[in-house]
């Protein structure tokens, strides 16, 4: 299918982000003829070390806050999209804080809406299969775009109000707006307060790797790239008002992935420990990605959960500078929360 629509100058907001960056980068190296405007307020999450080595010319970084509507119009003007992905995004910081995902996921989605609304331009909205709630073990059922929202965090549950607002400020106003839910992401960048970049550097600082409850929960892990080849896809192909559920077919449970990550650090697969489980833990998310797949001809290419993991554990073995200053914070929280 030939692309309808030809982004010339995009804003990405929470592009300093784990996945936002990693679409940067994607952009930049598949579709020169796309500019990149960063607009990012540095979060605890964000980092411009993410963004090192984008030529100056196709890339401009705007340190701001996406609640900010008078900042928005003077940015704004000039784009021909946003593709939103700033958030606060952990699950965990939600239960212990949740009003931080109130104010970033809620009211910044409406001020992004109230600014495409004005200037009238494309808009992609970023968000999770966790709006979906969660699944069984035993069920065979995968969340689809008709499964129905049923979000069990503060944070599921502040995405799920954002992707609401999308379909209403589209059905009301008019606004040319597409939408994806997606499954667990991994790769490089990723903050170390997330399971698999938690465990890789807990065992390269020799500290015992930390496993929530039984650590059967299912996760659908999908490599970052191909998050991003598929946002590029809907961007680009996909019909004004309509969701696109985004996975890979990678459903592992929790402790198979951490007796992998474990094995292929060279660890004894059973040298974790067993933590207080999170509150409300949702068991098992599966995506069904048939629609995307069948209408817009998009597949992911990183299928091989084994490579892409040793991949990822070389990335954070070899740039240990990136991540060695936000750790010994991040494990003081989890110490603190019992985890
Ligand atoms: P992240 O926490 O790594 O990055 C979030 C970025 O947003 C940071 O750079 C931060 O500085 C920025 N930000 C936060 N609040 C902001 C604000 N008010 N204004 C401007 N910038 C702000 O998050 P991530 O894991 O890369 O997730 C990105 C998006 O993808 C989120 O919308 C998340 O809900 C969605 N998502 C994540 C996953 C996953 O597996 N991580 C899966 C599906 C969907
Ligand atoms: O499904 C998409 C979602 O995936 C995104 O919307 C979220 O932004 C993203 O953070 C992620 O949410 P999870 O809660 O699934 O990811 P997290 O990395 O926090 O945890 C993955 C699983 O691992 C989950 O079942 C909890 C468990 N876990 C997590 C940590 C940090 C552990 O067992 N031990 C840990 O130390």
């Amino acid at each position: 299918m030939t692309e309808a629509f030809s982004p010339k100058n995009i804003i990405v907001t929470g592009g300093a982000g784990f996945i936002g960056s990693n679409f940067v980068h994607y952009v930049v190296d598949n579709h020169p003829e796309t500019h990149v405007t960063v607009l990012d307020a540095l979060t605890y999450a964000g980092n411009l070390d993410n963004l090192k080595g984008i030529p100056e010319d196709r890339l401009t970084f705007v340190h701001g806050n996406i609640c900010d509507a008078e900042l928005l119009d003077e940015l704004v003007p000039g784009h021909d999209a946003i593709v939103h992905y700033a958030a606060e995004s952990h699950n965990d910081n939600s239960i212990a804080d949740p009003e931080p995902f109130l104010r970033t996921n809620v009211e910044g989605t409406f001020r992004l809406l109230g600014a495409v609304r004005k200037y009238g331009i494309r808009y992609h909205h970023i968000s999770t299969d966790e709006v979906y709630g969660d699944l069984a073990l035993d069920d065979p059922a995968r969340f689809t775009e008709d499964t129905p929202y049923h979000p069990s965090s503060p944070y599921s549950s502040t995405k799920a109000a954002s992707d609401l607002l999308v379909r209403a400020w589209t059905r009301t106003y008019g606004l040319q707006t597409t939408l994806s839910n997606c499954s667990n992401n991994y790769g490089p960048y990723q903050h170390v307060e997330k399971f698999i970049p938690r465990q890789i550097t807990n065992i390269l600082s020799g500290i015992r790797p930390k496993l929530y409850g039984d650590g059967l929960n299912v996760r659908d892990w999908i490599h970052t790239d191909d998050h991003s080849s598929a946002v590029w896809t809907i961007l680009t192909k996909g019909r004004i008002g309509e969701t696109y559920l985004i996975g890979a077919d990678g459903e592992k449970n929790n402790i198979d992935v951490l007796k992998l990550i474990l094995t292929h650090m060279g660890q004894d697969e059973d040298a974790f420990d067993h933590v207080k489980d999170r509150p409300g833990h949702d068991r098992r998310y599966a995506i069904d990605s048939t629609k995307l797949r069948r209408e817009l001809g998009w597949q992911p290419e990183h299928t091989n959960f084994q490579s892409g993991l040793d991949k990822t554990i070389a990335w954070y073995t070899q740039h240990q500078e990136w991540w060695e200053q936000t750790k010994a914070a991040t494990e003081a929280r989890y110490k603190s929360q019992g985890q």
